[in-house]
């Protein structure tokens, strides 16, 4: 069995993608970003009537880039916990409904698990031995991970308040830059010096686990100062207030500068407590994963040390660092191919921890 269709609905990408194994034939994702910018956030019900609209014709357009017709598909692998469950439920009913009609086996999904596999698609000709560690930064969870083997995981650690996805999304919020926060602090964050401010870092010493409230409230602090210099009136740093993405009143290199400040703190941060779990494991290879994984500092700045470190280092492409069907469809190819078969009671569930097979 290889040909696997993934489908992942959990938040606010609709995804679809037809892989062979490791190899990525088709992959399609129709983000919703645009929709939910105007509320500065995902929106659950919104996000779930988006699925609906989307799914079947993004479901084709993925055949057709795979060049793969329907009734070639061998398995069928779904995102089906964590998520918003409305959002889910449309993915799981349309994994169902295909697997029914074709008689096809499928699996449910753990999200992270799918990001986990997400390096498994960076060079799929290369060997990603077990064990490894993997560090999951999303917008929903940062995670230090051991994997042991195909669907064998052990927690190190994870963060105490909000996920490292989160941090950049309520900056960027609270800076006016809009949503998703990622990317816009990301490119700002070029034009900006990451030591113009000194912005705290939660080490946390002696134990994998991150805190990144902290260095938020920080931030926070530092922009009402800022406005206070420039007398602007410190409400207007609400930021349910700026939330429609108001220009700030801060210029441009204030805010490049406060962008690569924040961002540098995160990757200190992620990057040093990273190798030091690869360390402590005596693992010889990181993978990092998820949207944040993404960040361009963040990929030169974890090559650098990882290289030093003597680490081998996956980071997938930034396509397969945020949401996408392609590493649920991978995910599920591994399930598939140890045997494992759900029944069409399968149920969606807002959080769930990621757990062993
Ligand atoms: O993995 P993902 O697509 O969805 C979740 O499972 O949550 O991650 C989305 C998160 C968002 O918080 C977004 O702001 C962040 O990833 N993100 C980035 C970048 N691209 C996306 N964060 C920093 N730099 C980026 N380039
Ligand atoms: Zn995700």
């Amino acid at each position: 069995m290889r040909l696997i269709l993934g489908i992942e609905t959990s938040c606010d990408e609709t995804a679809v993608a037809v892989v062979e194994g490791r190899r990525v034939l088709g992959n399609i994702v129709a983000s919703q970003a645009d929709l939910h910018a105007r509320w500065g956030g995902v929106v659950p019900e919104a996000a779930a009537r988006q699925h609906v609209e989307r799914l079947h014709p993004i479901l084709q357009q993925a055949l057709d880039e795979a060049g793969v017709a329907l009734r070639e598909i061998e398995g069928i692998a779904v995102t089906n916990r964590p998520g918003l469950v409305g959002a889910l439920v449309v993915g799981l009913a349309t994994a169902k409904a295909l697997a029914f009609a074709l008689r096809l086996p499928f699996v449910g999904v753990h999200h992270l698990e799918g990001h986990l596999y997400s390096a498994f698609l960076t060079e799929p000709d290369a060997p990603i031995p077990f064990p490894h560690l993997c560090l999951i930064v999303s917008g929903g969870h940062t995670e230090m991970v051991l994997a042991k083997g195909h669907g064998d995981y052990q927690l190190l650690g994870q963060t105490l308040d909000d996920a490292a996805g989160e941090a950049f999304d309520k900056v960027a919020r609270l800076l006016g830059l809009g949503y998703p926060g990622g990317p816009a602090i990301d490119h700002l964050a070029r034009k900006g010096n990451p030591h113009a401010f000194r912005f705290p870092r939660a080490w946390l010493e002696g134990s994998h686990n991150f805190s990144f409230s902290g260095l938020k409230t920080a931030v926070l602090r530092e922009v009402e100062r800022l406005q206070g210099q420039l007398g602007t009136d410190p409400a207007s740093m609400n930021p349910t207030k700026r939330a429609g993405g108001c220009a700030s009143e801060l210029d441009e290199s204030t805010l490049a500068d406060l962008c690569a400040s924040f961002q540098q703190a995160v990757i200190d941060v992620l990057v040093t407590k990273a190798i030091r779990a690869a360390q402590a494991c005596s693992v010889s290879v990181l993978t990092v994963v998820g949207g944040v994984a993404a960040n361009s500092a963040l990929q030169s700045q974890m090559r650098d040390s990882a290289d030093t470190a003597r680490l081998k280092l996956f980071i997938p492409p930034p396509h397969y660092c945020t949401d996408n069907a392609a590493m649920i469809a991978c995910a599920g190819y591994y399930r598939l191919l140890a045997g494992e078969r759900a029944d069409f009671d399968l149920d969606a569930y807002a959080s769930a921890p990621l757990t062993n097979r």
